[in-house]
């Protein structure tokens, strides 16, 4: 018999504190039009200090694995997408293994920037396709609060903090129908964070954040989502009615409008949680399909795409049947 993988359940975790643009418009020049205008983000929200990575993403796990039918000791693997590891070794999935109390499983981090989560979702499939995993807890997490600097209005009104989880099964049928990833690391200097103390050369003290250069990141995000969701339905052999959900990163609601008009959807068919979430970078596409399942949007036997990209730069794309 044929293995494939499905998701079973899913979780989130939003930190309490709300960050509106009001609140950044008093920390550095900008206002809350600009933000709102430019990228269609109204608030984020952050970490409270005693916070990490893996604490959020236990909570986000708990819930997948308690939506799935499951227990946390079935979990074959822990794959976690993060940016914003509470150390840098042991992995952040160690970390939220030790949390969730389960012994011997797999657990490791992925770090792909923004698509993290994606590329996490394509190494669990792979492993639950050729039979070496029957269930593997797939996380984003990310406290990117503590990534960027508040000083500079060009990045800081764009993240946000938050966890998304969910529980990928073997499954007789599809589930995942397909993965798609991809990077290309000429572009490095166009988004990047640097690691001071560790980077040989050109890291002044000033050099702790999230660089980017926003104007051409946009460009390539939006042609680069193009071309990857047509590589996604010919893959599978589909037309762009065939798609039920768009589930997008969420960098900026500009970026999102034009995938969608390329897929021919209407807004009410894409899952938008930028206005009150920001750019939560590998955890924004689990926070958006966990919301979505939860107030009934998403249902099941329905057809969704997933599409991610940033820093790398890396992309990809997950069309599941939900
Ligand atoms: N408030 C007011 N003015 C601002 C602000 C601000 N917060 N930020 C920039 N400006 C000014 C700039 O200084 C510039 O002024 P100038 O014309 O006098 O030089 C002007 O606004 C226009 O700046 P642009 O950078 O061209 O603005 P743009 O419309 O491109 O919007 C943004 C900027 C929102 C960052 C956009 O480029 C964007 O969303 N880029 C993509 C981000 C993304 O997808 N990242 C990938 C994922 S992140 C990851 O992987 C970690």
């Amino acid at each position: 018999m044929r293995l494939y993988s499905r998701i079973a359940g899913t979780g989130g975790y939003l930190p309490e504190t709300v960050r509106t643009n009001y609140d950044i418009a008093r920390m550095v020049d900008t206002t809350n039009e600009w933000i709102l205008e430019r990228t269609g983000i109204s608030s984020r929200r952050i970490a409270a200090p005693h916070e990490t990575a893996s604490s959020m993403a236990e909570f986000a796990s708990l819930q997948a694995i308690e939506a799935s039918g499951g227990s946390a000791e079935d979990m074959d693997m822990i794959i976690l997408a993060t940016s914003s590891p509470d150390r840098v070794f042991p992995s952040t999935a160690c970390l939220l293994q030790q949390r969730l109390n389960i012994r011997n499983c797999a657990s490791f981090d992925v770090q792909a920037a923004c698509s993290g989560f994606i590329f996490a979702l394509s190494i669990a499939d792979q492993y639950i396709r050729s039979g070496h995993a029957k269930r593997v807890l797939v996380v984003g997490s990310e406290i990117n609060s503590r990534l960027v600097d508040w000083t500079d209005r060009t990045t800081c009104i764009l993240f946000g903090d938050g966890a998304g989880a969910v529980v990928l099964e073997v499954s007789g049928e599809p589930g995942v129908m397909s993965t798609h990833i991809s990077s290309e690391g000429r572009y490095k200097d166009l988004l990047y964070l640097p690691n001071p103390p560790r980077e040989k050369s050109g890291c002044g003290d000033g050099e702790r954040y999230i660089k980017m250069q926003g104007n051409d990141v946009f460009k390539i995000a939006v042609n680069t989502l193009g071309k990857i969701v047509d590589e996604t339905l010919a893959a599978n052999n589909l037309e762009k009615s065939d798609i039920d959900w768009l589930v997008p990163h969420q960098a900026n609601i500009r970026i999102i409008l034009a995938t969608a008009k390329k897929l021919k959807l209407p807004m009410e068919r894409v899952v938008c949680t930028i206005e009150t979430q920001g750019n939560t970078s590998s955890a924004s596409v689990p926070l958006a399909f966990n919301e979505a399942v939860r107030d009934g949007r998403i249902q099941r036997g329905q057809t969704v795409l997933m599409e991610a990209f940033g820093g790398g730069f890396a992309w990809g794309s997950a069309l599941v049947r939900y």
